[in-house]
């Protein structure tokens, strides 16, 4: 092998053991459930699992029975087969960093609690750019816009006129200046995150459209 061969199998290896990926990022709504899960693969004979370094609950096989601890207890739970740590009614707050011991092994990489927004009701609208933007126009675009602070992870829909499929496209759309666009009555868009999704925008008149064009 060749110096370059070697050292990209190397990062593969390293890829496939998955340093670093075992890291992941879990999303909760306030007074949402949340719930991580180490995907455990052998018997568990021992589980502690922490929030900010902070003891949440611990069992170990015959010696110390299942206790909870700190600001968790009452609202948590292990299940002592596959591991999992279910956390109910976590306020906005009370996210950060989660790690597991299982049978005295720390598990590599970290589980990240986020706070966000229920998109649930949120008002969009679609909005022309340029605001020029006609039948004779070259570049036009189209954003989906609406307040995404705190939102995490958001996907969005468009709608071509009233009868149309809503389609999962990217924030911003570009209309181009065609046939088949200039046909299209409208647009309408809405949003998502994992908890909720906004209420459909206005359908907004396609600037493209020939109907649109006011008689000369
Ligand atoms: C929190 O969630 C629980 C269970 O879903 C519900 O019974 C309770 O009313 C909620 N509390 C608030 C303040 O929303
Ligand atoms: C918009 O117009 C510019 C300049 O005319 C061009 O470079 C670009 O590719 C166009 N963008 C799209 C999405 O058509
Ligand atoms: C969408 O377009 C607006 C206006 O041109 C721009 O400010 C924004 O960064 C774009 N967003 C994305 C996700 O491309």
């Amino acid at each position: 092998m060749t110096p370059g061969v070697k050292s990209g199998f190397l990062v593969l290896v390293l890829l496939v053991l998955g340093v670093g990926a075992n890291d992941v990022t879990k999303y909760f709504e306030n007074n949402g459930t949340l719930v991580l899960d180490p995907k455990v693969s052998e018997p568990l004979t021992g589980i502690t699992w922490k929030h900010k370094g902070n003891i949440v609950a611990e069992w170990i096989k015959d010696k110390v029975p299942l206790e909870y601890l700190g600001d968790f207890k009452g609202r948590s739970e292990v299940d002592l087969t596959t591991g999992v740590l279910t956390i109910r009614g976590i306020k906005k707050a009370e996210g950060g960093e989660f790690t597991v011991e299982i049978n005295g092994r720390e598990r590599p990489g970290t589980f990240t609690a986020v706070w966000i927004r229920n998109l649930k009701g949120v008002k969009v609208e679609v909005v022309v750019r340029p605001l020029t933007c006609s039948a004779a126009s070259k570049n036009c675009s189209l954003e989906c816009e609406g307040d995404f602070t705190d939102a995490g992870p958001v996907r969005f829909f468009w709608k071509k006129g009233d009868k149309g499929r809503w389609e999962e496209k990217t924030k911003n759309i570009t209309i181009f200046n065609d046939e088949e666009t200039k046909k299209i009555e409208s647009f309408s868009c809405k949003a998502s995150n994992p908890f909720g999704e906004t209420e459909e925008s206005k359908a907004e008149k396609n600037p493209r459209s020939i109907s649109s064009c006011s008689p000369a």
